[in-house]
């Protein structure tokens, strides 16, 4: 994973436990490990509510996760998003969530994971993951919610540098392109993009992609 073409993307895992070497320390190793092993560059840092946290503008990607004690995210994670200037300090960052925790998932994503989105309504939002006690020490669970970071990513990245380029893409048709696998989504973007320029189009929607389809040239 890399941030641009010669740069390794920094990603940082703030986390906190109760536990010293339990399942939330081994399950944040696996993620820095999964991390590693894409070329990223990657820190951890367990979190205290009060405590400065201006470093972690130096990160592409901020992975936030904690274990949920008697209903509610682990106390110092929430507290520093309260307490400390961490909110301040996210601004614009790209995030990824999870959660270790013996609850189901519906459970999960329906009580738990809102305790920290609610902080976050500004942040992209890369991926989110509930690790089921069963799946905490499991490769391919870790290396699913890796992936999907990654990416987002990507995504993320390339629909700014689209914007920069002075094209601008609707909501529907950005929804659209990200919905599709990512191989395919980068020829569709590039087909459209080009189209665009082509005929003088400066806003990509649904109705753009129809109507490249239906060109002579198709896509
Ligand atoms: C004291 C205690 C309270 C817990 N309360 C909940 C809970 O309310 N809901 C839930 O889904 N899991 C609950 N769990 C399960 C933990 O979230 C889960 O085991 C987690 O992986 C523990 O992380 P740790 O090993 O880093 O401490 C609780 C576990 C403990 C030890």
């Amino acid at each position: 994973m890399s941030s641009n073409e010669e740069k390794p993307l920094r990603a940082i895992i703030l986390y906190d436990s109760r536990s010293i070497g339990g399942s939330t320390d081994r399950l944040i190793d696996a993620i820095g490990r999964e991390l590693v092993a894409t070329g990223a560059y990657v820190e951890k840092a367990k979190c205290r509510a009060m405590a400065d946290y201006s470093f972690v503008r130096d990160f592409d990607i901020v992975i936030l996760g904690a274990p949920v004690y008697y209903l509610v995210v682990s106390s110092q994670l929430l507290g520093a998003l309260v307490q400390s200037n961490l909110k301040k300090c996210l601004r614009g960052k790209k995030i990824a969530l999870f959660l270790t925790c013996g609850s189901p998932e519906p459970m999960a994503l329906t009580l738990y994971l809102p305790q920290l989105k609610v902080h976050l309504v500004r942040n992209r939002i890369l991926s989110e993951k509930i690790f089921a006690p069963h799946q905490m020490d499991d490769p391919d669970a870790v290396a699913d919610f890796v992936d999907e970071i990654g990416e987002e990513y990507e995504k993320a990245v390339s629909n700014k540098r689209s914007r920069s380029n002075g094209l601008q893409w609707s909501d529907e048709a950005l929804e659209m392109l990200n919905s599709m696998p990512s191989f395919f989504s980068n020829k569709i973007r590039a087909a459209l993009e080009t189209y665009a320029k082509q005929n003088g189009i400066t806003l990509i929607t649904p109705e753009v992609l129809d109507e490249a389809r239906s060109s002579p040239m198709g896509l």
